[in-house]
């Protein structure tokens, strides 16, 4: 059995008089462990090499704690931290390793809305979206306008989305934003890429998460994790109104473990735009196709309490580990969570499910 015993989450925002390895080092002193007896840290980061000329961000943290154990680099975009979780819960499966850290981390708001523009960017296909100037909400854009002219659905349905996010994070505390919306704003959003509106964006943020992962102790279980892959470039895909790689990654968790959607209590999902949990709801099998947009809007499940990426913040190398921490420290007793984190439009997805 693989639990997760111990975990850490930063305030998220704009935080400019800490660094990448301030950030890291917070969270690894934030955890209540005895680091004696961690036996290797795997850190999830996606622009440090880009926007600090740092490749080297693990062996970096490593100096600084002081810490006499591997620490492994892992960069998949905004699904880092997801694969940097996925890689130390098999060296935990499989006997590697007793007891890890998963560290995800990210600073953005140190540059312009165009420097971090451009570095999200090397998510995309190179040819054929980032050369045409693609911007990920104008790829999320393409999207939205296909599911809603396709299903023939309102573009309010995503102004409630947002809503729903922003509502849920005034009771997080760590939460980037604490602001109700309501209709009004979303008349004097501004548009960022038709259809979709500032308001339907996920913010750039500064933040860092860390869970410990061990084969013994008391906790909470990591049942499965699952991940599956799809083209780079939007082009490739049989349909680019729906995340195939998330619905391939959960259908396989859900095969393997006995567990589907009705039987899971509490969802973080990677809504990075609004269009996206739509999307998720269908390809995680919570909603039938179509439906989604209309669910999430209703906030019919138990989805993103923590505001999700849209309001408590989307610190993109230090999501998926943030989803993870997130349902570990708010999960009930006796009931299941699912944390669901992908890369770009959704070329790799994660999705973990936790036991309590
Ligand atoms: N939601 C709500 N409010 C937001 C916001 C968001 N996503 N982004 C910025 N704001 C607020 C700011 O707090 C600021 O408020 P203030 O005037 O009260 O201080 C105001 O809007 C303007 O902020 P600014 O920093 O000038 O925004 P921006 O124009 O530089 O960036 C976006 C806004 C939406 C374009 C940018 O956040 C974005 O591109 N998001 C998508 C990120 C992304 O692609 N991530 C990867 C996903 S795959």
């Amino acid at each position: 059995m693989v639990v997760i015993t111990d975990s850490y989450i930063s305030k998220f925002g704009e935080f400019y008089d800490k660094d990448l390895v301030d950030l890291s080092e917070e969270a690894i002193n934030g955890l209540e462990i005895n680091l004696d007896n961690i036996d290797a840290v795997f850190v999830g980061n996606m622009m440090g090499s880009k926007l600090y000329n740092m490749n080297q961000l693990g062996v970096a943290v490593r100096d600084r704690v002081q810490m006499d154990v591997p620490f492994f680099n892992y960069t998949l975009a905004c699904a880092s931290g997801g694969m940097a979780f996925y890689r130390a819960f098999k060296s935990v499966e499989s006997g590697e390793f007793d007891k890890v850290i998963v560290l995800g981390v990210e600073k953005m708001t140190d540059f312009s809305s165009c420097e971090i523009t451009e570095a999200l960017m090397g998510a995309s296909d190179f040819e054929n979206e980032y050369l045409f100037g693609l911007t990920f909400a104008a790829l999320y854009g393409l999207m939205a306008s296909r599911y809603l002219h396709e299903y023939k659905k309102d573009l309010m349905l995503l102004d409630k989305i947002s809503m729903k996010a922003h509502s849920y994070a005034l009771s997080n505390s760590n939460a980037q934003f604490h602001r109700e919306l309501k209709d009004s704003d979303f008349e004097k959003s501004v548009m960022v890429s038709r259809p979709l509106k500032l308001l339907h964006c996920s913010p750039f943020t500064d933040g860092v998460s860390a869970v410990v992962i061990s084969k013994e102790g008391e906790g909470v279980e990591v049942v499965d994790v699952q991940m599956a892959q799809d083209s780079l470039a939007l082009k490739d895909r049989d349909s680019i109104i729906s995340i195939n790689s998330t619905n391939v990654a959960a259908n396989k968790l859900y095969k393997a473990t006995g567990i589907d959607a009705s039987m899971i209590d509490m969802f973080e999902i990677h809504d990075c735009f609004s269009i996206a949990e739509a999307m998720i709801y269908e390809d995680l099998r919570l909603s039938e196709r179509g439906q989604g947009i209309d669910d999430a809007a209703e906030d019919k499940f138990n989805v993103n309490i923590s505001g999700g990426l849209k309001a408590c913040g989307h610190p993109v190398g230090a999501t998926g580990v943030k989803q993870i921490a997130y349902l570990f420290e708010n999960m009930k007793n006796d009931s299941y969570g699912l944390a669901q984190n992908m890369a770009g439009t959704g070329n790799t997805s994660f999705v973990t499910l936790l036991k309590k």
